[in-house]
């Protein structure tokens, strides 16, 4: 099983906050799909999902997940609207997607940064970034959902204007 808190920000009071010039955060380039797909699979190999925490489930196949749904966010608009990617000294290091659900509501659905560029204030910039892009986008809140255990995720996020809304468990059970 794995616990999923959802966080919203009402965009109350909304001043874009600043991120550090030589992280460059931009709009996918086509270019970018495999290398976004290879960041996902490491950035979701040792994820605590309840994928990987099924013991019956192969871990191989449950990050694999992970990054299928990573390249279908860049390719499906049905799965994604947006993917940023973030770039530093020009190489990929991060991918963040966003996806519209209604006039009113857009969600942060996945994101990733690469293991030995962690710490940097990556995720910060994509969380900047995506509330500019969906402010532009006219929507009234954005929603992002982690695991509870994703601590890093909730800090950054409540430091940007998020607030804790709902959380779900979900089981897995096999009938045998
Ligand atoms: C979660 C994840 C996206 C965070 O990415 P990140 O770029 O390392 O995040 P940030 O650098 O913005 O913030 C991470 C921490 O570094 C700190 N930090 C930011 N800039 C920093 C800097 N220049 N120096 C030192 N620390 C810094 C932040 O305050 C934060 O600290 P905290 O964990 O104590 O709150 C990344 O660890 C990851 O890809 N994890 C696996 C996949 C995942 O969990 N995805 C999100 C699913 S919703």
């Amino acid at each position: 099983m794995d616990t999923l808190v959802y966080l919203r920000n009402d965009f109350e009071d909304y001043i874009p906050a600043t991120y550090p010039s030589e992280l460059s955060i931009q709009a996918l380039d086509p270019e970018d799909i495999p290398g976004v797909a290879k960041i996902a699979k490491e950035s979701f190999a040792a994820y605590k999902g309840h994928y990987h925490t099924d013991p019956r489930l192969d871990p191989v196949k449950a990050t694999e997940v992970y990054s299928s749904w990573a390249e279908r966010c860049c390719v499906d608009p049905a799965v994604a609207n947006h993917v940023l990617v973030a770039k530093l000294d020009g190489k990929l290091v991060g991918f963040r997607a966003i996806r519209v659900n209604s006039s009113d509501e857009a969600e942060f659905i996945l994101a990733g940064v690469a293991p030995g560029m962690r710490r940097r204030g990556i995720y910060r910039a994509f969380v900047i970034e995506g509330l500019n892009w969906c402010k532009a986008a006219g929507v009234t809140h954005v929603l992002n959902s982690t695991l509870l255990i994703n601590t890093t995720v909730q800090k950054v996020c409540t430091k940007l204007g998020f607030y804790a809304l709902e959380s779900y468990h979900t089981f897995h059970k096999w009938f045998d």
